[in-house]
């Protein structure tokens, strides 16, 4: 058994999710309010842990709330830095890391966080799915980055994507998806305008 994933991204209409190493904002107010509609739907919020090192973000709803959906990030060697948000005290945390982990990282971070070790090398995608929908998440948003949404659509893991596309060419960037894959097929299951950016809903074609 495994959650149920939404893949939501905000990207150019090049298709890149930042540049190289560089957070960019393309959502506008109006996207980031129906992303956090999504968040609010759901048990937990994942992330690689590029994104984290790049863009410290805080994945949480913006309006205040009692409870925020857990965070959730992708870390083989447990890189997340101590004082990074997504370790503060406003959700559940976890992080998940690969038997490649120093045992003394995983000890410090056990100490302020909840860690799963899954996979050998890098965190095995499969089997952390299994693993998450054990411990009662039901339904997870992927928000990147490129890498590790290339590993989850890879593994058909995906069940729904939002892709928000904004005004705005950028050139060389982080892809939506970083790497080769075999073709994936979606089917179009939206179109819907919101402001200046267009939101595209797609289903994986089984
Ligand atoms: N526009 C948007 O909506 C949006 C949203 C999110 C992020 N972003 C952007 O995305 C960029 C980061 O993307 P990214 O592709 O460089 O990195 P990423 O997907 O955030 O993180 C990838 C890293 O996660 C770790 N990982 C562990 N197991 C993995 C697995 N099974 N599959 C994939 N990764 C695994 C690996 O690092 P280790 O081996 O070190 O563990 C890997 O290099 C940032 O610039 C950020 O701004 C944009």
């Amino acid at each position: 058994m495994k959650p149920y994933i939404i893949l939501n991204m905000a990207m150019s209409l090049d298709g890149r999710i930042a540049r190289k190493g560089e957070r960019v904002v393309f959502s506008n107010e109006l996207d980031k309010a129906r992303r956090d509609e999504i968040r609010k739907s759901v048990d937990g919020i994942m992330v690689g842990i590029n994104t984290v090192l790049i863009d410290n973000p805080k994945l949480t709803i913006s309006e205040k709330r009692e409870e925020n959906p857990a965070r959730i990030v992708i870390d083989s060697h447990g890189k997340v830095p101590d004082g990074a948000n997504v370790l503060d005290n406003k959700a559940k945390n976890i992080v998940v890391v690969s038997m490649d982990a120093q045992p003394y990282r995983i000890e410090e971070l056990a100490k302020k966080t909840s860690v799963i070790v899954c996979g050998d090398d890098e965190v095995d995608m499969v089997k952390l799915m299994d693993e998450l929908y054990k411990r009662g998440m039901k339904r997870i948003l992927l928000e990147g980055g490129g890498h590790l949404n290339k590993s989850m659509i890879e593994a058909n893991l995906i069940d729904e994507i939002y892709v928000a596309i904004a005004p705005v060419v950028i050139g060389d960037g982080v892809n939506l998806v970083e790497g080769t894959i075999d073709e994936r097929k979606l089917t179009l299951a939206g179109i819907r305008q919101i402001g200046d950016m267009v939101v595209l809903k797609y289903l994986p074609k089984k």
